[in-house]
């Protein structure tokens, strides 16, 4: 019913222009759909936090397929003024989404220890090709692609505007080449 709701809501604005929304009043998870490749469904492969490594009291994530990293450890994703958050399977926040850079990979940081502002670089925002909103970053949804990274348990991560890696070894962890275009669905969590 919230998911009805919503989509009306949605297609009322849509008719009158784009429309970016920098909070979202519901959680949700995070799905790709491939813009050049052919796609299986239009929702999407699932996205999840994947590993990034830890420091003492600090744990790094990227945004993965959850095929590429098979775990799902936040469940539910929320948008608050420009800033995702992510919640644990037990409801706790201690993660935030961090700033999103040309080149770079979608991150996250969960810590308890260091706690700071969160990154205000994330937006919703409408397309006339789906009946999902999208994730933009900077105001732009179509500057996202999955990215097989090298290396140990080397997953499929999302990363923000592939172009502005070098184009020549030694990369930034992943070959552009291989990086395939995605948008970003925004999946209403029951
Ligand atoms: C997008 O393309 C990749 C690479 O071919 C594939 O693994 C993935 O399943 C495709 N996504 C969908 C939603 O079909
Ligand atoms: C869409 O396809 C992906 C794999 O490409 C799968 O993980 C996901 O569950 C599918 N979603 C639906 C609603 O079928
Ligand atoms: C999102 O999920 C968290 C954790 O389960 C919950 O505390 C919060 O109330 C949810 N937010 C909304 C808007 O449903
Ligand atoms: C997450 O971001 C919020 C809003 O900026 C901030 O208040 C909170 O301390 C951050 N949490 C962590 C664990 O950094
Ligand atoms: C992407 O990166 C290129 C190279 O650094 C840069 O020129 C361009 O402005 C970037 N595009 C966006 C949308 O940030």
């Amino acid at each position: 019913m919230l998911y009805f709701v919503f989509l009306v809501s949605f297609a009322i604005t849509s008719c009158l222009g784009q429309t970016f929304l920098r909070d979202l009043s519901w959680n949700f998870t995070l799905a790709a759909v491939n813009t050049t490749l052919p796609n299986t469904n239009d929702t999407g492969v699932p996205l999840v936090l994947g590993q990034n490594g830890a420091t003492s009291g600090i744990i790094f994530h990227v945004t993965s397929t959850i095929s590429s990293y098979p775990y799902n450890d936040y469940p539910a994703l929320a948008l608050v003024d420009g800033s995702l958050r992510a919640y644990g399977s037990y409801g706790d926040w201690i993660t935030n989404a961090t700033a999103v850079k040309s080149g770079g990979t979608m991150g996250w940081v969960t810590t308890t220890r260091y706690a700071q502002s969160a990154s205000q670089d994330y937006s919703v925002i409408t397309l006339a090709t789906s009946s999902l909103p999208a994730l933009a970053a900077h105001g732009l949804s179509d500057q996202w692609s999955l990215c097989p990274f090298s290396g140990f348990r080397g997953q499929t991560n999302v990363v923000f505007n592939v172009s502005a890696n070098i184009p020549a070894p030694p990369y930034l962890g992943y070959d552009p080449a291989s990086c395939y275009g995605v948008t970003i669905n925004i999946i209403p969590v029951q």
